[in-house]
């Protein structure tokens, strides 16, 4: 009787949507604005060997990973981490637990992305109606943007309410678009916007790479030279361990992968749908978005106005400085500057989108999965929690929320929830399952070498990484060894409010747990 009840599965439209889908996932603010100021920090040119050997050791067999393991879950109904994890691993009555992690992260992460993305739309508006044209440095485009954020009160800003408009909207815009659903709602809006994304993008780096030198009387301070910048080797920072953490952060972060998204995306493929080749493509398109567009637009920008010490000066300021102070000073600069500031928030705008949903879906999608919710009543559901969510980094912004939902949400569980799905598919599945479950349907066939990497170099690398991370970072902020004095009550209060969301996530699963247990008992 039950399973008559059941509501029907959604699906994708088409194999590319799909492969969009996971792009747009992928191809975000991280690919614009974080991989230029990893690059730049971290050794230049040098910076890329960590960057392309964590790519090929993590983030591509991650891809692979989540891309199978999802299609092997969905082949049961089953679409989220908990889920998922149990089809892997039928007999552990703690695996699904685990999977917690693929809820909860990707859940505060679009907490506070999407708090962000709205920054967007709003300087998008600002850039056409010359909100900020007063601002002609740093420091004033900097006050604007800090009176925007309501940290200060100023002549452009009197406290936080236009960003919350903003706010308003771009959630409201992220909740509909969930609410429309997989094919007509993350497909449609995937395809539209990496269409927009792309051209937009393409603008602007052409726009960027003609700039020369404007300065006549600072002939070095030209976009070549800050190519040069951003590109040439310091050798020497490979001997620094934080260079490499860096580098694998930046690869999960910006392929999407350790999260727990790709796996529910790919959870709605057929048993006969390719993913060997559709992984390679969403990651590929991917690294032409962050290495070639993301590389070749802020920092080269930002040299060919301010030089070198004035970008070393920037990039230290970091990925808002550079995407928020630095671009819009140097585009009121070129003709028809309104247009380009435009596409330059616009292009960031969509790019935001696309991620951001991809990021608020495995919540709903476990609601409704799990509690058979229909998907309207699931995102109204997560709409009401994850709204007042980000109130806390709205209002606390600037007392550290974010930085430690992003250091939770954003790096340690990932490499966690990375660690346990890479085990879990090469050795609990075991990797000749695993290896022709990959090729099952598949249109390309990958290297055999990717065996012995999924098996053993990807484990051992990541076990590897959350050690150092640990020792690093994670047993100091832990401590709170490094956060100053003012922030420690904000800082504890976010913790307090990670815990009870992460115990929540833990409840629902026991609870769901429990009552397909009673359903199937049922005579
Ligand atoms: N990949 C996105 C970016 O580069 C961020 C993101 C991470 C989105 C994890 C979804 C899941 O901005």
């Amino acid at each position: 009787m039950e399973e008559l009840h059941k509501r029907p599965r959604d699906a994708w439209g088409s194999k590319l949507g799909v492969i969009l889908a996971v792009a747009g996932s992928a191809i975000g603010l991280g690919n614009f604005l974080r991989f230029p100021v990893q690059a730049a920090q971290n050794g230049g040119g040098a910076f890329m060997i960590p960057y392309f050997i964590s790519f090929l050791l993590l983030g591509l067999p991650l891809m692979w990973v989540e891309w199978t393991t999802g299609r092997f879950g969905g082949g049961f109904e089953r679409s989220t981490a908990p889920g998922i994890f149990e089809t892997v691993w039928r007999k552990n009555r703690f695996i699904k637990y685990f999977g917690v992690i693929g809820i909860f992260g990707p859940t505060i992460i679009f907490t506070y992305y999407s708090f962000i993305e709205s920054w967007l739309l709003g300087y998008s508006v600002f850039a056409l109606t010359g909100k900020y044209a007063s601002c002609t440095d740093q420091a004033s485009m900097g006050a604007f943007l800090q009176g925007y954020q309501g940290l200060v009160q100023n002549e452009h800003f009197s406290s936080v309410s236009t960003a919350y408009l903003f706010f308003l909207i771009t959630f409201g815009i992220n909740i509909v678009i969930m609410c429309v659903g997989l094919r007509a709602g993350i497909e449609r809006v995937c395809k539209l916007g990496l269409l927009v994304l792309f051209v937009f993008a393409i603008i602007i780096m052409v726009r960027v790479l003609t700039l020369g030198a404007p300065d006549a009387a600072r002939p070095d301070w030209n976009v070549n030279n800050g190519l040069g910048f951003l590109w040439n080797p310091q050798w020497a920072k490979l001997k620094e361990a934080k260079v490499w953490l860096a580098a694998a952060g930046q690869i999960f972060f910006t392929l999407s992968v350790g999260f727990g998204v790709i796996l529910t995306y790919a959870s709605y493929l057929r048993r006969q749908d390719d993913v060997a080749l559709s992984g390679l493509t969403a990651a590929s398109a991917n690294e032409v978005a962050e290495v070639i567009l993301g590389g070749s637009i802020v920092i080269p920008a930002a040299f060919a106005f301010f030089g070198n010490e004035g970008t070393l000066e920037i990039a230290k300021g970091g990925a808002f400085n550079l995407g928020f102070v630095t671009m819009p000073l140097v585009l009121q600069k070129v003709a028809f500057g309104e247009f380009f500031a435009f596409a330059w928030f616009f292009l960031l705008f969509i790019a935001g989108v696309t991620s951001s949903i991809s990021l608020a879906l495995p919540a709903i999608v476990f609601l409704q999965d799990e509690f058979n919710l229909d998907r309207k009543t699931a995102s109204i559901i997560f709409a009401v929690v994850t709204f007042n969510l980000c109130q806390v980094v709205i209002f606390f912004n600037g007392h550290g929320a974010l930085d430690e939902m992003d250091f939770w949400g954003g790096t340690f569980c990932v490499v966690l929830f990375a660690l346990i799905e890479v085990i879990l598919f090469a050795w609990v599945f075991g990797m000749d399952r695993a290896w022709s479950e990959l090729h099952n349907g598949s249109d390309i066939r990958i290297p055999r070498i990717y065996r012995f990497i999924i098996k053993y170099v990807t484990p051992s690398f990541l076990i590897l990484i959350l050690g150092a991370w640990f020792i690093q970072d994670g047993w100091p902020t832990l401590l709170l060894e490094r956060t100053p004095r003012e922030k420690v009550p904000y800082v504890i209060g976010t913790r307090v409010l990670l815990v009870d969301l992460f115990a929540m996530v833990v409840f629902l699963v026991w609870l769901a747990w429990r009552k397909r247990q009673e359903k199937e008992a049922m005579p």
